[in-house]
């Protein structure tokens, strides 16, 4: 058995069973063996319904699946027999203890590393996919080599910047892929093991080759940066529904200089996933602990602003409906955290549904995708609310329709027909700004968009 040919990944989440797909797909040379602790979810790997929804993949694992992808909740057995391990298990914030709601929890991660020390037989090449805080490698590298049997693991940290949706083109069509390594002969060479990889279809000039600090502080900084700029158009959203400028013409005006470039400005309720929110409370974490309190508060800032933007959402809405839906209808179309996904972890939806339900609102929500994943957030909920599976069903007899996720869908649907079965006077709060405000006020609504002026039959 060659097992440098043999790749085993931790961990069959959004991150590790996408990208070991491709992986599968690109290097037909390659064994590819996916594990988890999980059973359900490993059996949902196996049969037609994969545990997430991902435009692609589905096809994509079909093609591989038990030719060189393996899914098994066996991963004592994966370690012994592969040479390189891709750990991708979740690293959530954590909860309790020191760093409370800001620092990664790594408890997963280590139970992991000690696995991989225990049922190793020979040295390895592990890759740390799951984000992770900075000199995280550096640790993983201590535990593996408190090992008795003395084996060497050369420990690369290689984050993913796939975006949930667009997964299977991010990873076949990458910016650039990162790697880095420690700087010495051993770390050298599994560097090269993992570009060898991605060479299958990278070209060389995207393939960053990095020392592992520069690599684990990229991922945090591209997330936060991603979210800096939301929150920066959502801010200034607030600002033009103050005045009289649109901030989508904004936005477009601002993004045409290329310097600063078009994308991740479009306003909206604010931005969820499990990744932009927890990556920069780590980034401020780690600046609060290297003593740079100005750094950290300048960081803190953006995740601010996305709760201010949520809180201001469902104010406005109050305050519209003549400052009370205790009791209303009202339909929510969304609850996952963006298009083309059934995820809705840290979604704007569940914090806007929860205040919603304070307000003693009755709620309908719809989404084509994430209404399993809603059910499991609202378990807790208190109000009156139900999942509807129809849109048109929703919307019945409501007294607004609150667009949450920017679903191609909501956009086709007939608001004719959505008026008429409505309570009237009918709003709409779109709070991604992808429907037609005009035609939406000539059929009859008072339309709230985010960042522009409302369009209102009232007086
Ligand atoms: C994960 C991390 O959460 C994130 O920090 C990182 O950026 C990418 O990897 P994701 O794949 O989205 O993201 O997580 P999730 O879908 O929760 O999958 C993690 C999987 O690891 C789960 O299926 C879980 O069962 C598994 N796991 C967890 C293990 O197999 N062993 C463990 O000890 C813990
Ligand atoms: C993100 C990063 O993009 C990806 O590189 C990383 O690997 C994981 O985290 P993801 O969370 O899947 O990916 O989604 P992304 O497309 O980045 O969107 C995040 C949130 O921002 C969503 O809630 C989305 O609706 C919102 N968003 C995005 C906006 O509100 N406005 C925008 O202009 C863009």
């Amino acid at each position: 058995m060659n097992k440098g040919k043999n790749i085993l990944c931790i961990g069959a989440g959004y991150v590790g069973g996408p990208t070991m797909a491709v992986i599968a797909a690109k290097c037909p040379e390659y064994k590819v063996t996916v594990a988890d602790i999980d059973e359900s979810r490993i059996e949902a790997w196996n049969s037609e319904k994969l545990p997430i929804y991902e435009p692609g993949l589905l096809e994509l694992v079909k093609k591989v699946r038990g030719k060189n992808l393996f899914f098994t909740t066996d991963i004592a057995k994966g370690i012994k027999e592969s040479g390189i391990i891709f750990v991708s298990v979740n690293t959530p914030t954590k909860t309790f203890g020191e760093g409370a709601g800001k620092a990664a929890d790594l408890q997963y991660w280590e139970k992991t590393a000690r696995a991989i020390v225990e049922h190793a037989e020979d040295s390895k090449i592990v890759i740390e996919k799951s984000t992770l805080p900075l000199r995280a490698a550096e640790a993983m590298h201590r535990i593996l080599h408190s090992n008795t049997k003395g084996l060497d693991f050369d420990v690369i940290s290689n984050p993913e910047f796939m975006a949930e949706g667009t997964a299977i083109g991010d990873m076949q069509n990458p910016d650039r892929v990162l790697i880095g390594g420690m700087e010495n002969p051993s770390g050298k060479k599994a560097v090269k093991a993992i570009a060898d990889i991605y060479a299958h279809w990278v070209p060389g000039g995207k393939i960053l080759l990095t020392n592992v600090w520069s690599s684990e502080l990229s991922k945090l900084v591209a997330n936060a940066m991603l979210a800096q700029r939301i929150s920066s158009i959502n801010s200034i959203s607030a600002l033009c529904e103050k005045t009289d400028a649109d901030v989508t013409e904004v936005a477009k005006a601002v993004g045409m200089d290329s310097r600063i470039g078009p994308k991740f400005l479009r306003a909206s309720v604010g931005f969820g996933g499990s990744c932009f929110k927890k990556d920069i409370l780590n980034l401020v974490y780690l600046c609060e602990y290297y003593g740079l309190p100005e750094v950290a508060a300048y960081w803190e800032q953006v995740v601010k602003i996305n709760d201010f933007q949520e809180r201001r959402f469902v104010k406005n809405i109050v305050r519209n409906m003549f400052n009370t839906i205790a009791g209303k209808r009202i339909a929510v179309f969304g609850f996952a955290f963006k298009a083309d996904t059934g995820d809705t972890r840290e979604s704007p939806a569940i914090y806007i549904t929860k205040m919603l339900l304070e307000e003693r609102a009755d709620l309908s929500i719809y989404d084509p995708e994430a209404l399993d994943n809603a059910t499991r957030d609202l378990k807790d909920a208190k109000g009156k609310f139900e999942l509807v599976k129809d849109p048109y069903e929703c919307a019945r007899k409501a007294h607004a329709v609150l667009i949450l996720t920017e679903w191609d869908e909501f956009k086709k649907l007939d608001y004719g027909k959505i008026y008429a079965s409505m309570e009237k006077p009918a709003f709409v709060f779109d709070g991604r700004n992808i429907l037609n405000h005009r035609e939406l006020f000539e059929t009859g609504f008072n339309v709230f968009p985010i960042g522009s002026a409302k369009l209102t039959h009232l007086k």
